[in-house]
């Protein structure tokens, strides 16, 4: 029979004096950058732990430092809920744009002077940690800001990202918020590697860093040398936290956090634009990549009072570094036809690096722009690539054009199924007029409805979705849900298991949400966040089918084009089959709600509909209806008998009698604010 070891009240008492050393130690290390003992003796150390654990397993605890490594794979990533949304930012390309910035937060606040944290812009991916009583108990990615995924695993393998935090005031609940990383080196390593195995290598480290993130099997990321800095807080439970931005990292850093050491206090815009240039210097000598800097307003009773748009807060500001451009010839000038039947030009490029990526091509936009800046085969052109961005051709070195070049002319005929091209007015863009008659359009159409933000629907790459459009399998994204193991593995390079799994993921998508759903089926103009809002203020497919463009308007983020494209998409017949078509097939969501139905136990307020008159005195509008969405609710802008509760703050218009004469809800703000707490 199997028996523990006994304690030995000595190798107890090692065992928790070598992780506080150990803690100690990796603190000093990695938040404070000043090693305190060397790495031999380091390692010595956390073997000896590791003995002692093997020793007496029951001892091991999930914050111990040889912990860090989980053993058995995950089948998949859970999703989840953020408490508080993880936002974008909105950027700024130069000095104007920054200064438009400062000037609209000192009109918005009154004050002639306006401190910011300037903090270097991390590029890698964000994530957010949560900790239960000073110890990780969950980390997510980003995911859509609202629902990421649950990486907790993964997060754990991160040897900068405490396991449990340090000092004696943190809150109960604590989210904090940081940018994982791959250090450049780790990246080039890795990317040498990959090619002696005869992998594809990863086009830049923010790629390898979330493809490392998003591992099922932690043993592997714990490979990748990832590394994190902080800056930010989200959910906080009991407890406090400072009240400027500035003093909010220092807490971080004592809690055990790494943060950034260049980040820096600036009070006006001629500090800010010095930080900008020592930044911008230091960028090709730091380890890690940064694509700018964030100003953030320092005080967070100001940070509070400016608030947020949709997408971002206006308290803060992401300076973009300028682009990072080379010089190379056109080889060849292409026209692709994407899934709305535009034609697109694109230069075939001589491969070159810029900033570490390869560039093989670069879009010209469309014809106009090809002919304003003369881009002709043959020519030398410079190429611009900022971040994210698609690299584009800045402008032809005429010095070196060939002596026989000709201008571009855009084709007449579509080069994919040969139908009549037509242009808009303007005579800027061309479109295939073949619709889903045309075979790139199709297959546009299929890869944007399977793509991650829409149907989801996982192993369903560019090169299957050629055949199935090419074979007839596929005419619409209904035809999906009709495919069989049989039928995918009759494609070229397929076989059962790739095929199982295809079926299986497509099955799977049938379980959407309102929002992916108008998404995926690709409404011109109708982008994600357009596709939430809609999902949000209609709540049915219904509802937004029946609705004209003057209803549409009066959603103040709906412009005119936006609802043209709306109301002509579902005039359409053939549209309008393909949604039935799919339903039929099965695809379904919680109607009336954009969450699924499995999430309501966090959101209490699920599908309750909420509707504010008059102001508030505590939030704007755009938070308190952040809230409710956090917590499951809707706000819509007019009453209607669906309405479960009706807002009231100082001067309300005529809903409130409205609300009286509906017997609906009629809540204050004090007493708002205890339904949301
Ligand atoms: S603050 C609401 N600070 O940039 C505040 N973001 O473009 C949102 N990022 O998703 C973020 N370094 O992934 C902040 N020092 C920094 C950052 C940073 C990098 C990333 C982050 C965010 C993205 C927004």
């Amino acid at each position: 029979m199997f028996m523990p070891t006994p304690y030995n009240n000595r190798d107890q008492g090692r065992i928790k004096e070598l992780r506080h050393l150990i803690y100690e130690y990796d603190y000093a290390y990695y938040v404070l950058d000043q090693p305190l003992i060397a790495d031999f003796e380091y390692d010595q150390l956390f073997k000896e732990l590791e003995d002692l654990e093997r020793k007496y397993p029951a001892l091991i605890t999930p914050q111990s430092p040889t912990q860090r490594v989980g053993s058995a794979p995950l089948k998949t990533f859970a999703k989840l809920q953020h408490k508080v949304p993880l936002r974008s930012l909105n950027n700024a390309f130069d000095r104007n744009e920054l200064e438009h910035f400062d000037q609209r937060n000192k009109e918005r606040l009154d004050l002639s002077k306006i401190c910011y944290v300037a903090e270097p812009k991390l590029d890698g991916l964000a994530v957010n940690l949560c900790y239960q009583n000073g110890i990780l108990t969950q980390g997510a990615t980003r995911g859509d800001g609202q629902v990421g995924e649950d990486i907790t695993h993964n997060i754990r393998t991160i040897p900068t990202i405490p396991l449990q935090l340090r000092g004696r005031n943190v809150p109960n609940i604590l989210e904090v918020r940081g940018e994982v990383y791959m250090p450049k080196v780790a990246f080039y390593q890795l990317n040498q590697e990959s090619k002696l195995k005869g992998e594809k290598p990863f086009v830049n480290p923010r790629n390898a860093a979330a493809g490392s993130v998003r591992q099922l099997d932690s043993k592997i990321t714990a490979t990748r040398s990832l590394a994190i800095f902080c800056y930010g807080i989200g959910e906080v439970g009991q407890g406090n936290i400072p009240t400027s931005q500035n003093r909010v990292l220092m807490q971080l850093k004592e809690w055990g956090f790494p943060i950034s050491p260049y980040s820096q206090l600036v009070c006006d815009m001629d500090e800010c634009w010095a930080y900008l240039e020592k930044l911008s210097g230091l960028r090709s000598q730091l380890p890690y990549e940064i694509d700018g800097v964030v100003f953030k307003v320092d005080d967070l009773t100001q940070q509070n009072s400016l608030g947020f748009t949709a997408r971002a807060p206006r308290w803060a500001i992401a300076y973009k570094f300028p682009a990072q451009e080379v010089s190379t010839q056109v080889l060849a000038i292409e026209v692709q036809v994407g899934r709305t039947g535009m034609l697109t030009p694109v230069a075939r490029l001589d491969p070159i690096l810029v900033g570490g990526v390869v560039i093989r091509n670069a879009t010209l936009h469309n014809e106009s722009e090809v002919q304003r800046k003369d881009i002709r085969i043959g020519d030398r052109v410079l190429v611009r690539r900022a971040g994210d961005v698609i690299p584009e051709v800045i402008s032809v070195i005429l010095e070196s054009r060939p002596e026989n070049s000709t201008p571009f002319v855009m084709p007449q005929c579509c080069p994919v199924c040969n139908s009549e091209v037509v242009k808009d007015q303007e005579n800027t863009i061309a479109r295939c007029s073949g619709g889903l008659y045309c075979p790139a359009q199709r297959k546009g159409m299929i890869k944007h409805f399977v793509s991650r933000k829409a149907m989801n629907i996982c192993g369903l790459g560019e090169r299957i979705i050629a055949q199935l459009v090419e074979s007839d399998l596929v005419k619409d994204p209904a035809d999906l849900y009709q495919l069989t193991i049989e039928k995918l593995s009759t494609l070229e390079g397929i076989g059962e298991k790739r095929a199982t799994q295809i079926v299986s993921a497509i099955e799977q998508s049938k379980k959407t949400t309102f929002a992916r759903f108008l998404y995926a089926i690709g409404i011109r103009e109708v982008g994600e966040t357009t596709a939430q809002l809609l999902a949000r203020e209609f709540g049915s497919l219904t509802a937004l089918m029946a609705s004209d463009e003057e209803q549409l308007q009066k959603i103040p983020e709906i412009g005119s084009v936006v609802a043209f494209h709306i109301v002509v998409f579902f005039r359409q017949n053939h549209n309008c089959e393909v949604i039935y078509k799919l339903q039929e097939e099965g695809v379904f969501w919680a109607e009336d709600g954009i969450y699924k139905e499995e999430d309501s136990h966090h959101l209490p307020l699920l599908n309750q509909i909420f509707v504010f008159t008059g102001t508030l005195a505590a939030m704007t509008r755009n938070q308190a209806k952040e809230k409710i969405q956090t917590l499951g609710g809707r706000v819509n802008s007019h009453i209607s008998s669906k309405t479960n509760y009706v807002v009231v703050g100082t001067q309300p218009g005529s809903t409130l009698n409205k609300a009286q004469n509906l017997g609906i809800a009629i809540l204050d703000e004090s007493q708002f604010q205890g339904l949301l707490d």
